[in-house]
């Protein structure tokens, strides 16, 4: 007798009350999937899950691996069903999910409108159209200035500093230099100058300059509660400072910007290594900026950088490497914690990454057949950190590898590109090669 076809799908899920975050599963029955997680939550008219899509799929165990796998860096490390979530990275899932050979259909696809996060709020300010902006360019400005404001956490400072062995700071001057207030209390002070202050001895530093910033109209962005005007704090040799205060200047018309022309002065002529967490919406001038001064640098900034051309060419020409850790986690200006998948990215020199035990290298023949695929171009791509160590010519992979020290293993950048397979467009990657040696 045959057997009835048991229907299988991959969904989306959503909290009301967890907007930065996601669930991706697989299920038989969509309908007591829902009802399971609103059963969980104990079924309150606050915390109501829904979907945000619903597909029929094939092999749902597969999909649901391929999905966990290619997204690895935008997952909960604890609870691996959960996802980053905004409208950028849903996009992605779906592309992902539909783009996949087990997909069959969609069968529920919650709207960009109808999931609008950002509030508009309504009162009597003159129109869009009296204040000649459209809605669009209202929203990407709001979401853009939004996420500026992350605070870095004291944990994730510490996790990655200590990694550097302790005489990269000898007799060095750092400069923290976005937005890196430092208070006598220290809920006001950026972890940066919070690890370098407690450490400040034990590192035997020489000297640490902080800038506090001041953005939007009159100073309105003010992380860390510092006031409307933009200064420099400097501490230099071990005496210990009663008033943090009086280490603070505040000169005319400075807003601590990191391009201001006296904090460019600072970085060229007193600074050895810069230390922070810049701006997102600025990282591509920030990065031109730290790089183009040949200092030292360990800067957080987006998981996407080495697929990413703005930033690729660093990596190419071996100016800038992924740190050791990366950092999904933050807080956003009323302390809650935000997810933002980012990575410690430097120029500092790195030995023995315990990332290396992720490097599969091993001969074409030995891959399993499943990671591997050629591109419509004829380009191989490999998946799950699988490298094909005798294979010369360049092949694909995705930015795992790189964060786990392959650039170091004896491989190169050739350059990042949008595959494609079947005429469809895959996620970017980027190709690889390896070094040939010299005789
Ligand atoms: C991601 S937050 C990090 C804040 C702090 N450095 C930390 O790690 O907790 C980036 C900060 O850079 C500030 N910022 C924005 N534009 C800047 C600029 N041009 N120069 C310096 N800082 C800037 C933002 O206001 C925000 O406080």
């Amino acid at each position: 007798m045959a057997k009835s076809k048991v229907n299988q799908y991959i969904y989306i899920v959503q909290s009301s009350k967890e907007v930065t975050k996601c669930k991706i599963g697989k299920t038989n029955n969509l309908e007591r999937r829902l009802k399971e997680y609103n059963n969980m939550t104990g079924k309150s008219k606050e915390t109501v899950y829904q979907y945000l899509l619903t597909c029929e799929v094939k092999d749902m165990v597969t999909l649901e691996n391929d999905i966990k796998y290619n997204f690895i860096t935008l997952r909960e490390e604890k609870s691996k069903e959960i996802f980053f979530f905004n409208t950028h990275w849903f996009n992605e899932y779906v592309k992902f999910i539909k783009s996949h050979t087990m997909f069959v259909k969609e069968t529920y696809l919650k709207t960009e409108d109808k999931k609008q996060i950002v509030k508009i709020v309504k009162k009597t300010t003159p129109s869009l159209e009296e204040r000649g902006v459209t809605r669009k360019e209202l929203l990407q400005k709001a979401q853009k200035i939004n996420n500026d404001e992350f605070y870095t956490r004291f944990e994730d400072v510490e996790k990655e500093l200590n990694m550097y062995p302790i005489s990269t700071w000898k007799n060095k001057t750092v400069f923290c230099n976005c937005d890196d207030a430092v208070d006598n209390n220290e809920k006001n002070t950026s972890a940066f100058p919070l690890y370098f202050l407690h450490n400040f001895i034990k590192l035997e530093l020489k000297k640490l300059i902080c800038t506090h910033y001041i953005g939007g109209i009159n100073g309105q962005y003010d992380l860390f509660n510092q006031g409307t005007k933009g200064y420099i704090f400097t501490k230099e040799g071990y005496s210990e400072i009663k008033d943090y205060d009086t280490l603070k200047v505040y000169p005319e018309g400075y807003n601590g910007s990191f391009d201001h022309p006296l904090s460019l002065k600072i970085l060229k002529e007193e600074t050895d290594i810069v230390c922070t967490n810049p701006p997102f919406s600025r990282a591509i001038d920030y990065w031109e900026t730290i790089v183009k001064s040949g200092k030292k640098f360990l800067v957080i900034s987006a998981q996407t950088n080495y697929i990413t051309m703005a930033f690729m060419p660093y990596f190419k020409e071996k100016k800038a490497w992924g740190g050791y850790n990366r950092v999904d986690w933050f807080l956003n200006p009323k302390k809650e914690i935000v997810s933002n998948p980012c990575f410690w990215y430097t120029n500092i020199k790195i030995k023995n990454r315990p990332r290396y035990k992720h490097l599969k290298i091993v001969p074409l023949k030995e891959i399993p057949e499943k990671y591997i695929k050629y591109d419509d171009s004829g380009y191989l791509q490999v998946d799950n950190c699988f490298i094909p160590g005798d294979y010369k010519k360049p092949f694909a992979v995705s930015s795992h590898p790189l964060f786990n020290g392959l650039l170091e293993k004896g491989y190169k950048i050739i350059d990042c590109y949008v595959p494609k397979i079947k005429n469809k467009d895959k996620f970017r990657r980027v190709l690889v090669q390896k070094e040939t040696t010299q005789l």
